[in-house]
């Protein structure tokens, strides 16, 4: 512990900031830390507390306005006597007044996550195996551009004002009788357009949880989900992913001793561990949730993005009544449309449908007419003809560079889909050490930390396939092998044989 004695009750109705900052004060006035002491630095107490860093620099900048510490560049925050002149009259008013408005939904160490994970990925410089975007050479600019034009010709009026919150009918249409192709039960009122997928989780996540109700999610998961349910303030109860996805024998355990109101999940292409749940295991958890009466949200983010292997049945086409389904239009097509959906039965699609029209008023009327007329056209089709062999050729392309230059028992999936390869190392290889150096050797990747909703994870590696040029993974992936054999623990001796013991998927 950082601070002695500091606890932080996440259900106070005290900010979180004022906690940490009346922490300081009892522990000066208990004789625990002495005028002159250095507080810790920012990140290291954020870590150490778990929360946001920002929370920890708002309660230092309190403490600096009441006239108990003072900050210098370079060196810390101090604690200061009544004596010194830091203890002004004027140095009581606070310099920022509006804190005490934050509420408890930013304040939380998850609620960055995601933001962090779009941060790393767009960052330009270097080579990057981070993000999950799809590769931005070969979106469908021209063919989306000619169904853009089209909508605007021929009916822009009725797209440039609001639209119907549960989004464009003809969309919905489109997408419920893709989804009958693909086995689910489905009418078209069954569905909800939203801005991504991300939203339709957040939607869901909004819909069921309040704060301190219980959740079971895969561990690690989509960070995503992570922040939103950080922010709901839920509590996570966590079951791990194998080479199959979640483990059946300990989720039965977890909807048993906890109750959850919900199950969060990704049967296919999981993100970050790209397992997939084979046919048998979908029945099994679906046996596992009824029996519990745990509703299922499915999250089908990568639906469409498969080069090979066979499609397997959703988990919403094997139980409609029971399963909430996600998907998205953003790793198959262009994330730049922002457009997802959700379906769920009445009951729940009306709860959606209210909470939609509160949060944006729906989704861009116009975009949504647009890709109608580029799905319409066959447009999804001819980009997945294109785009498909080249997500393989590059996954083969990492897969075999990892084979070159990664010491053998550094363990990787081999995906049949999706966008990236999940990479473990041994866990006492620090993975943060690993990031650094290979940030400054200019490349990056997504530390597996993220994923977690503990501090678990550091000696994994999201590593994404579909950005990358194959001179950019040849090369990224020998820096980055030449790295980790560096940092191999004991490396002047051949590293340990690989066992199923010692190579978990996670
Ligand atoms: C598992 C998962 N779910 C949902 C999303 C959100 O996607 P969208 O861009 O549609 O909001 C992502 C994006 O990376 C994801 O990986």
């Amino acid at each position: 512990m950082l601070l002695p004695g500091l606890k932080i009750d996440p259900d106070s109705l005290v900010p979180v900031y004022r906690q940490i900052a009346e922490g300081v004060v009892v522990a000066a006035k208990g004789g625990k830390i002495e005028p002159g002491h250095r507080l810790p630095p920012t990140r290291d107490l954020a870590r150490d507390l778990g929360v946001n860093r920002q929370t920890v620099v708002a309660a230092y900048d309190y403490l600096a306005a009441e006239g108990l510490v003072s900050s210098h560049t370079g060196k810390g925050t101090f604690l200061i006597s009544p004596s010194e002149p830091g203890r002004t009259k004027e140095a009581t008013i606070p310099r920022t007044p509006w804190q005490p408005a934050f509420s408890r939904a930013v304040e939380g160490s998850k609620v960055g996550g995601l933001l962090s994970v779009y941060q790393t990925a767009i960052r330009s410089d270097g080579i990057s195996f981070a993000g999950s975007y799809p590769a931005p050479e070969l979106m469908p600019v021209e063919a989306f551009g000619r169904a853009m034009n089209r909508t605007l010709r021929d009916g822009a009026e009725q797209f440039m004002t609001y639209g119907p919150t549960a989004g464009h009918l003809p969309l919905r249409e489109q997408i419920a009788s893709q989804m009958r192709e693909a086995g689910s039960t489905i009418d078209t009122d069954d569905l909800l357009i939203t801005n991504g997928a991300q939203q339709a989780i957040g939607l869901v996540f909004h819909t069921f949880l309040e704060r301190g109700d219980t959740v079971v999610i895969e561990e690690p998961t989509y960070t995503g989900a992570l922040s939103v349910l950080g922010s709901i303030g839920a509590r996570v109860v966590t079951v791990p992913v194998d080479e199959g996805g979640m483990r059946p024998d300990l989720l039965a355990i977890a909807l048993e001793r906890h109750r959850p109101r919900l199950l969060y999940v990704q049967p296919t292409f999981q993100n970050p561990t790209t397992a997939v749940m084979n046919e048998a295991r979908r029945h099994e958890l679906l046996e596992l949730a009824a029996r519990n009466r745990t509703m299922v949200l499915e999250d089908d983010w990568a639906h469409g993005v498969r080069f090979s292997g066979r499609e397997l049945p959703t988990l919403h086409a094997l139980d409609p009544d029971h399963v909430i389904y996600v998907s998205t239009f953003s790793k198959k097509l262009l994330p730049g449309l922002r457009v997802g959906w959700v379906a769920a039965r009445p009951a729940i699609m009306e709860r959606l449908i209210a909470l939609k029209q509160i949060r944006d008023c729906g989704t861009s009327p116009l975009l949504q007419a647009a890709l109608h007329v580029f799905l319409d056209g066959g447009g999804l089709a001819t980009h997945l003809q294109r785009v498909l062999p080249a997500y393989h050729e590059r996954r083969d392309c990492m897969l075999q560079a990892m084979e070159r230059y990664f010491p053998e028992e550094v363990a990787r999936t081999r995906p049949e889909g999706g966008l990236f390869i999940w990479v473990t190392l041994p866990r006492n290889l620090d993975g943060e050490e690993l990031f650094q150096a290979a940030q400054s050797r200019g490349v990056i990747y997504n530390k597996g930390e993220l994923f977690h909703s503990n501090a678990d994870g550091s000696h994994t590696l999201r590593m994404t396939y579909s950005t990358a040029s194959p001179s950019q993974i040849e090369t990224g992936v020998k820096i980055l092998g030449d790295l980790i054999r560096d940092r191999w623990p004991g490396h002047s001796e051949p590293p340990p044989r690989k066992t199923a013991e010692s190579m978990p998927i996670l």
